[in-house]
């Protein structure tokens, strides 16, 4: 069977059974799959671009509601500044080819993160764009860019401190309301995928993950298309969510939070 035959056929699989409504990727390779062909480690960032462009597309034309993607860490600023100042300017040249794409697809721009971290030739066009698409109905496109998940929940538990509700304002509710994926208004983190073989989380949405279903793929990031997305996606609809619950409980119609 051919590859375009194989993405059919998954497809429409994949569209027959519940989504999940929100997907969470750890682009992760990049470098490998530069030095693996004797490049500079940027020259796969670059490639990873296009695993972007794909998987975002596939993304929004299944119906999945939210796509979340981790595009730099907190601490990825301790890279050499040769490779953190490439991957600034990868990110402003991204935001300026995706904007047509973006706004002709409906897609909701939302980015979460320290984000005053971001040099302004980044973060104006970030926001610009963010700004643009708000409106937009059809899939929210996050990017975590300067994003720690212990950052986020210490900043939220800052932010509710503030707020002067003593301890007993601190509610689950109340703390998550705080966190920037609540300023960014997504759904709850259904499916967390890891590209490129490595097996954790590396400080991405923390909070989130407590009930996430989490897939490892082996294909380094510049390598990751619509079949990689596809075969998550389906692996993540033959898993049972127990939330807590027994199997028998499920079995019965009991839900989970
Ligand atoms: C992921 O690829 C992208 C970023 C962290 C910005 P890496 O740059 O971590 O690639 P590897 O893990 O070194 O191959
Ligand atoms: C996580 O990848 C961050 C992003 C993909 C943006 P890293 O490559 O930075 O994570 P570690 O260092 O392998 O844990
Ligand atoms: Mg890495």
């Amino acid at each position: 069977m051919s590859e375009k035959a194989l993405i059919d056929e998954l497809r429409d699989r994949v569209r027959r059974s519940p989504l999940p409504r929100h997907v969470a990727i750890i682009m992760d390779g990049n470098g490998r799959w530069a030095e693996l062909r004797g490049l500079p480690r940027l020259e796969g960032h670059r490639a990873g671009s296009e695993a972007v462009r794909a998987v975002t597309r596939e993304a929004r034309s299944l119906g999945v509601e939210a796509l979340t993607l981790y595009a730099f860490s907190a601490q990825n600023w301790a890279r050499p500044d040769e490779e953190v100042g490439g991957l600034m300017q990868l990110l402003a040249e991204y935001l300026d080819s995706e904007r047509a794409e973006i706004m002709d697809n409906a897609i909701r721009l939302e980015a979460v993160g320290d984000l005053d971290r971001l040099p302004s030739f980044v973060r104006e066009r970030l926001e610009r764009l963010r700004a643009d698409s708000r409106g937009n109905g059809g899939m929210a496109l996050t990017l975590a860019l300067s994003y720690g998940g212990r950052e986020e929940i210490v900043q939220a538990a800052q932010r509710l401190a503030r707020r002067g509700g003593g301890p007993e304002g601190i509610t689950e509710e109340a703390l998550e309301r705080e966190l920037w994926t609540s300023d960014a208004r997504l759904p709850p983190l259904d499916l967390l995928v890891r590209t490129s073989g490595e097996r954790r989380i590396s400080n991405f949405l923390l909070w989130q993950c407590a009930y996430a279903e989490l897939s490892f793929s082996d294909i380094l990031w510049p390598d990751f298309r619509e079949l990689a997305l596809l075969q998550a996606v389906g692996d993540f609809q033959t898993r049972e969510r127990r939330f807590g619950l027994t199997g028998a409980q499920l079995a019965e119609g009991a839900r989970g939070p």
